[in-house]
């Protein structure tokens, strides 16, 4: 039987899927995080407290739930313990986690080079999380990255001497900060020693539960357009976040996917470089970003706010195969008088709906809007669908038509209580 439910963002990230994966994980024996790393900033709010998660799945907080960081994460494990020990002080015991043996280890050496890889771009840079994404990618994809089951090996010390050793003429040649071999490798043993308990073969645990009838839930990092494949390459991230990575990432076959719910906000935001047709910068934008406070979860930087383009989400709804929608962030716009959607673009005077190949191409693209009328009602307390204001409910309407997908969840407010479902999930 088909059990597993993906939730995966559809535009550039922060889409708000940490919310929406707490909210299922309800219902879910296992949640995995199947790529990214700790560029991730997932938010999480219930019973009055707010938590922010980068690496760790967004269930680990139902202690009856497996969270298993599959293989295709990168995993950076200081920031791992870091947030193992704070969701300790703060009650929760975190003897529910499982890493990959398979996963790939982000080192210090990642991170240095992620910011001496900005640098040298200028102007042109990505705008990276500088968490050592790219690097620990380009690392696997080379076939000289370190994984999780090497980090815990007896070979490490010569692994991990060998390649710093390496690394560290790379950044020297870059003019950055060369790492004390010695110390460096005296402090990630003593991290290694600290992550092995939480290591295993996830590809048989989670093959295993699948056979046992149990509820996968996984969970998606960033957003379709970030996606290295499918996304504003190279204003991308270098992982597969969209539905397609979660096979590759985890080791469950794609046969085991029944539903997978694209997260989307109800309007757009961008952080880091890269074209983004919609964006607006005026009064309205402004609100927008204080209203739902839209500073990076992860860098504190504030979001490029944009209206709602319906390109990227037929494009998104495409390239996951999405069986519905979660529309995020609706009480933001209560108040605006009209609101905008993007229906189209107009490239060098045709007018396309689809996402060109060549960023130079995107960069051109002048969104088609249609505007329609807002709503003045505060709606965070609505429960149900039919008590949102008629506005707010053609506005719904009027995106399904749209994308040709239905909105199976509005989301009201961040805490996980202001989440109204039209159509049951787990
Ligand atoms: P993620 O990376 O996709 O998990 O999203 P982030 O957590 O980075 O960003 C989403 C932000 O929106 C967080 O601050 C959430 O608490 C907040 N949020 C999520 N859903 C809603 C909602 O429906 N309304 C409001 N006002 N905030 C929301
Ligand atoms: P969540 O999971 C939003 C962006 C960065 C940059 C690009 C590449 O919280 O939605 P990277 O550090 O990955 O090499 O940066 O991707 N980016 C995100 N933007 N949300 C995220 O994660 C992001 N993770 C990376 O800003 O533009
Ligand atoms: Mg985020």
């Amino acid at each position: 039987m088909k059990n597993a439910i993906v939730v995966v963002g559809t535009q550039w990230g922060d889409e708000g899927k940490g919310k929406i994966t707490n909210y299922l994980s309800q219902k879910a024996d296992v949640v995995v995080r199947y790529q990214g790393g700790d560029n991730a900033g997932h938010t999480i709010q219930f019973l009055g407290n707010t938590y922010a998660l980068h690496v760790i799945p967004s269930g680990v907080f139902n202690l009856h739930i497996k969270n298993v960081l599959g293989n295709g994460v990168v995993l950076n494990p200081k920031t791992f313990l870091e947030e193992v020990k704070n969701l300790k002080a703060k009650g929760f015991a975190c003897d529910n986690l499982y890493i990959s043996d398979r996963a790939h280890v982000i080192f210090d050496y990642h991170k240095e080079l992620d910011g001496l890889n900005e640098e040298a771009l200028g102007t042109s840079k990505i705008g990276t999380t500088k968490k050592g994404i790219g690097p620990c990618y380009t690392d696997k994809m080379s076939r000289q990255g370190i994984r999780v089951c090497d980090f815990i090996s007896k070979d490490f010390e010569n692994i991990y001497k060998t390649t710093l050793k390496a690394k560290n003429k790379q950044i020297a040649r870059l003019h950055g900060q060369t790492i004390d071999v010695e110390a460096s490798y005296a402090e990630y043993q003593q991290i290694a020693n600290e992550i092995k308990p939480y290591v295993t073969d996830t590809i048989s645990l989670l093959n295993n539960e699948v056979k046992k009838g149990k509820k996968l839930l996984f969970e998606g990092a960033q957003g379709a357009l970030l996606d290295i494949d499918f996304g504003t390459y190279p204003f991308v991230t270098s992982s597969n976040p969209s539905g397609g990575g979660v096979c590759i990432g985890s080791g469950v076959g794609p046969t085991n996917i029944k539903e997978i719910i694209g997260v989307a906000k109800a309007y757009a935001t961008r952080v880091g470089s890269g074209a983004f047709p919609t964006e607006f910068e005026d009064e309205t934008s402004k609100y927008i970003r204080e209203t739902a406070h839209e500073y990076g979860t992860t860098t504190k930087r504030p979001r490029r706010i944009g209206w709602f383009d319906g390109v990227v989400l037929k494009y998104s709804a495409n390239i996951n195969g999405l069986t519905g929608l979660a529309l995020m962030l609706l009480d933001v716009l209560s108040g605006i008088k009209k609101i905008k959607v993007c229906v189209a673009y107009r490239l060098d005077g045709k007018v396309i709906d689809t996402i060109p190949a060549r960023i130079s191409d995107f960069e051109r693209c002048e969104p088609v809007f249609e505007t329609l009328p807002g709503w003045d009602e505060n709606i965070s307390n609505v429960k149900d669908y039919d008590s949102l204001p008629e506005n707010a409910k053609k506005y719904i309407a009027f995106i399904e038509k749209l994308i040709g997908v239905k909105v199976v969840i509005v989301s009201v407010g961040p805490d996980i209580k202001q989440t109204i479902v039209r159509e049951k999930i787990m």
